[in-house]
């Protein structure tokens, strides 16, 4: 019996979960007490935070050793407020105001431009650049090696959370930061200490049996959706957040363009970055 890995299973899964076979190790336990940190001390991070972190990133695996992402640490002050401006829906709204009280933002770029100066400079054309597949691959990457980092800076008690909203302007990020052509910011990610003044809790999952599938895509059972709005509502109400449904907060992100808050756009603006996406 391990109290502590219960305690983690419940938060994750909620009371109806039974967690029996899952094994445990503290890599395990740090991976699932993962939770989005949106309030920040402004301290520095420790010397070496951000090199660990580069390093875990470039553990992960990464499509056929291409390494196609870079990655920038924004550490100037009234760069992230730009940032962070940039990244809000509305001029005078106030999301992610995270970026600004955290000593770093970290933008995580697909970076296909590295590879496509070095092979044009042995004289080809760099074709396969311009398909969908070779985006999606260094956005994949790029990807993976962000969620090491993530894991490398709560391994050390740190904070995180992504910035999906730095892809609303996503013309404006490359200009302001002087992005080459065949690469974009796929995601901004805060990193810094947690504000113990705001403990985040972990927010609780679909259950298992909804996306785990043993030997073929089984049809879901919509009743472990209903039973997974206990947790979300409970979930919630501890964190002093609104009232909603996950249903609603689904129906939302399919249904409401203002939802995307200007990633309705991205399309254009990579390929005026020079992405083919054929
Ligand atoms: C790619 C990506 C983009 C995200 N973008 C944002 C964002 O712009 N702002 C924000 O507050 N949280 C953002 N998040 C955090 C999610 O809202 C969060 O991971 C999710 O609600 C689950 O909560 P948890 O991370 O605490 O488990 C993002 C997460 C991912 C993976």
């Amino acid at each position: 019996m391990n109290s502590k890995k219960d305690a983690i299973l419940e938060q994750r899964y909620g009371k109806q979960y039974t967690p029996d076979s899952i094994q445990w190790n503290n890599t395990i336990e740090s991976i699932l007490s993962h939770r989005s940190i949106r309030n920040f001390l402004s301290d520095s991070l420790p010397l070496g935070t951000i090199e660990t972190m580069v390093a875990a990133a470039q553990s992960a695996s990464v499509s056929g050793n291409l390494q196609q992402w870079s990655v920038i640490a924004v550490t100037d002050k009234l760069l992230k407020e730009k940032l962070a401006k940039i990244s809000r829906k509305a001029e005078g709204a106030e999301g992610n105001y995270y970026i600004e009280q955290a000593p770093v933002l970290l933008l995580w770029v697909a970076d296909l431009s590295r590879n496509n100066i070095l092979a044009k400079e042995s004289g080809a054309e760099a074709e396969i650049h311009n398909y969908l597949d070779s985006f999606l691959m260094s956005s994949i990457d790029t990807a993976l090696a962000a969620q090491n980092a993530a894991l490398v800076a709560e391994s050390l008690g740190l904070g995180i959370v992504y910035i999906g909203a730095m892809r609303n302007q996503a013309e404006e990020i490359a200009k302001l930061m002087e992005l080459p052509p065949y690469s974009y910011v796929t995601f901004g990610m805060v990193v810094g200490k947690p504000d113990p003044a705001f403990a985040a809790q972990i927010r609780p999952r679909i259950s298992q049996d909804l996306v785990l599938h043993f030997n073929k895509y089984h049809k879901m059972d919509t009743s472990l959706v209903e039973a997974y709005e206990d947790d979300f509502k409970s979930f919630r109400i501890q964190s002093g957040m609104k009232e909603k449904t996950w249903l609603e907060t689904i129906s939302i992100g399919a249904n409401s363009l203002a939802y995307m808050g200007g990633r309705e756009n991205l399309r254009s603006a990579l390929l005026k970055q020079g992405f083919g996406l054929k």
